[in-house]
């Protein structure tokens, strides 16, 4: 038995959550490796509904520990409130069942004022982030400014490093963005009473992976965002400010390429995205509302509808080389019922040239037409489907196209938001 990475695909959103808690049942240790509380994953379980932002989705079981490694970018304020939200509704949160890496780096006030006052001073240019302050912890984190865990259990330093950084933030937010500057007491003030709360749970997460692969307990790596939000492959500058691949499970969370393991691609059986930035397969007509609607597509994070198209393999294919996939969870296919036809984005065309993967321009993006291959939809509600044999011989059809074109197995088909509306075709956990 080895480790499972779970990733998104596309451009988030695409299930992972679900797919996660289902596949935490086999898990020991399920660990956050990059991305903040600009991630919502969202968990049905006993018709109960759990949104997490930074908590990892295992925490629902009582046995499993769960980490948040060094790449998450951590606003101390959501993680507390998700704790306590959790014990409200009776499942406890200890030391023992969480830990925080001392070397994550922490979100502060003036990331989220810089995020917000940046995207309006963009107006209709704005990227459409989460306005969580991600992209400002992580620029801080690359200029070595950054302020981690682990100087929540040192005052001295904390105190230090706010004071020097307002200098910088509070003139850059008023004299250029025209924001409030910001006070350093009252921040050192909340995030001292803050640490006092967190400082038991923060450790050295990487050692806690190494004991885990020694004794051969199996780790669970969830991915936030998707593949086409990566800062590095995503569609510039229309992306996140971290690594949704695979490989970041290693930097991000402490741990040697080599454990890795099976690399699980998330696909919702159509595309969304949420915020700006290019879409090849978007329908903005009554075909992409059903979808929304159908799809409840609504960011769990921010509440913005999401932007809804067909099935786009071209960005699929993307993922499956730059995360290594070794097979597919496809998620929503109940969404596609009611439809007459389907479509699936197998190619794009780009001024009379074929092209099989997305163009790095987002000029040449543009002009990028999607090329379809047409498959006949089914009207049944399949939701309660727990085998593939149970499926309308078109679903099982719209699934062969997918392996066919991606060249991928499907190991995972979820036709509703409950733990139990899943179709198991193969274990990622025996098949590294
Ligand atoms: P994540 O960010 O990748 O974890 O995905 P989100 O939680 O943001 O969005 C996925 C949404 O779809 C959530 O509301 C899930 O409860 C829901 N969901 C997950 N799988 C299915 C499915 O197979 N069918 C339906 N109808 N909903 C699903
Ligand atoms: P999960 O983990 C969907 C998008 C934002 C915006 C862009 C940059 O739930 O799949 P940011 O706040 O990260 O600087 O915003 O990235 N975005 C997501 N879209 N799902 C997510 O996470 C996302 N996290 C960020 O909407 O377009
Ligand atoms: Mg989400």
């Amino acid at each position: 038995m080895g480790n499972v990475v779970v990733v998104g695909t596309q451009w988030g959103d695409e299930g992972k959550g679900k797919v996660v808690d289902l596949l935490t049942a086999q898990a020991h240790v399920v660990v956050r490796f990059q991305g903040g509380n600009n991630a919502g994953h969202t968990l049905v379980v006993g018709g109960k509904k759990f949104i997490f932002h930074l908590i990892p989705s295992g925490i629902l079981y009582e046995d499993k520990t769960c980490l948040i490694g060094n790449g998450v970018v951590v606003d101390p304020e959501v993680l507390l409130g998700e704790m306590d939200k959790l014990e409200g509704a009776g499942i406890r949160v200890t030391p023992g069942r969480l830990y925080l890496s001392e070397k994550a780096h922490l979100i502060m006030p003036y990331h989220k004022a810089l995020d917000l006052a940046r995207e309006a001073a963009k107006g209709k240019a704005k990227l459409g982030t989460t306005g969580r302050g991600i992209g400002p912890c992580y620029e801080d984190k690359a200029a070595r400014v950054g302020i981690r865990a682990v100087d929540l259990l040192e005052p001295d330093t904390l105190e230090q490093k706010i004071r020097s950084n307002l200098k910088e933030k509070n003139f850059f937010l008023k004299e250029y963005l025209g924001a409030e500057p910001l006070e350093p007491e009252s921040i050192l003030e909340s995030y001292l009473k803050m640490a006092d709360r967190l400082k038991s749970y923060i450790t050295d997460v990487s050692k806690i992976l190494e004991e885990a692969v020694n004794d051969r307990r199996q780790i669970l790596f969830e991915g936030a965002q998707g593949t086409h939000l990566d800062v590095d492959h995503g569609t510039y500058p229309f992306v996140t400010s971290s690594n949704p691949v695979a490989g970041t499970a290693c930097t991000g969370a402490g741990i040697g390429p080599r454990h890795l393991g099976h690399i699980l691609g998330v696909v919702k059986a159509y595309t969304t995205r949420v915020g700006a930035g290019p879409f090849v397969t978007e329908l903005t007509d009554m075909v992409g509302d059903h979808l929304r609607e159908q799809g409840v597509e609504f960011g769990s994070t921010t509440g913005r509808p999401r932007r809804c198209g067909w099935l786009d393999l071209v960005v699929v294919r993307d993922s499956a080389r730059l995360n290594g996939l070794n097979s597919l969870a496809i998620t929503k296919l109940d969404v596609l019922g009611g439809l007459d036809t389907l479509k699936i984005c197998v190619g794009y065309e780009m001024e009379g040239m074929k092209v099989d993967s997305r163009p790095a321009s987002l000029k040449v993006m543009e002009k990028c037409k999607p090329i379809y291959q047409e498959m006949p939809g089914w009207e049944q509600d399949i939701s309660g489907a727990r085998e593939l044999e149970q499926l309308p011989q078109q679903a099982r059809d719209y699934l062969v196209a997918i392996q066919d074109i991606t060249g991928l197995p499907i190991s995972i088909v979820s036709v509703g938001p409950a733990r139990e509306q899943t179709i198991i075709l193969g274990d990622p956990f025996s098949d590294p």
